[in-house]
């Protein structure tokens, strides 16, 4: 609760979940932990979508990985993130550090961010043992027929194997 107001603190988890993978849901649990309340939203690109998943598959996955956790909403939005969480009326807004490279990337951002809008950013940390997933790494190698069922949410693994069959490699999406 929020001391001032009595209002539940809401926090907006913006990514691509391409797809949502055990790192990702470690950081919204994290966030579920923290500040109960969670908007997660599937940010897609309209004019430049070079995605494995369409959004609504993306935004299904991400719900069945989170529906364990009361408070989490899955959202989809185009656009900028600052005006996404506006409209989910979000206090603030959360990301997952892995790594020195992600800081500097997110930290650019967040302070981006700020400037547009006055919206700050919150960093919580990738528990170390999920700390080298990517979804990135986790399209490539189940394009190529490699194992990433332990690193991924059993629907995603699923997901997976329909999309890439026995494991034969084919022209997926972008990095
Ligand atoms: O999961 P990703 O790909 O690391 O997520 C990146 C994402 C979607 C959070 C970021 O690219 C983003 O916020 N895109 C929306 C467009 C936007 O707000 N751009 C300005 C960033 S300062």
């Amino acid at each position: 609760m929020n001391g001032t107001t009595g209002r539940t603190t809401r926090a907006f988890y913006p990514g691509s979940f391409d797809p949502i993978h055990l790192g990702h849901v470690d950081v919204i649990e994290q966030a579920h932990e923290l500040f109960g309340d969670v908007v997660v939203a599937v940010l897609f690109n309209f004019a430049k979508d070079t995605s494995l998943f369409d959004v609504d598959v993306r935004v299904d996955l991400v719900r069945t990985a989170t529906a364990h956790l009361p408070g989490v909403v899955v959202q989809s939005h185009s656009g900028l993130a600052v005006d996404a969480a506006a409209a989910a009326d979000a206090d603030f807004v959360v990301k997952g550090l892995r790594t020195p490279g992600d800081f500097e990337i997110e930290q650019q951002m967040a302070q981006m961010n700020h400037s547009v809008t006055g919206i700050r950013t919150v960093y919580v940390p990738a528990s170390p043992p999920l700390a080298f997933v990517s979804s990135r790494f986790v399209r490539e190698i189940a394009q190529y027929g490699g194992d990433v069922a332990h690193l991924v949410p059993s629907a995603v693994a699923d997901a997976l194997a329909d999309r890439f069959g026995g494991g034969a490699a084919t022209d997926g999406a972008g990095a």
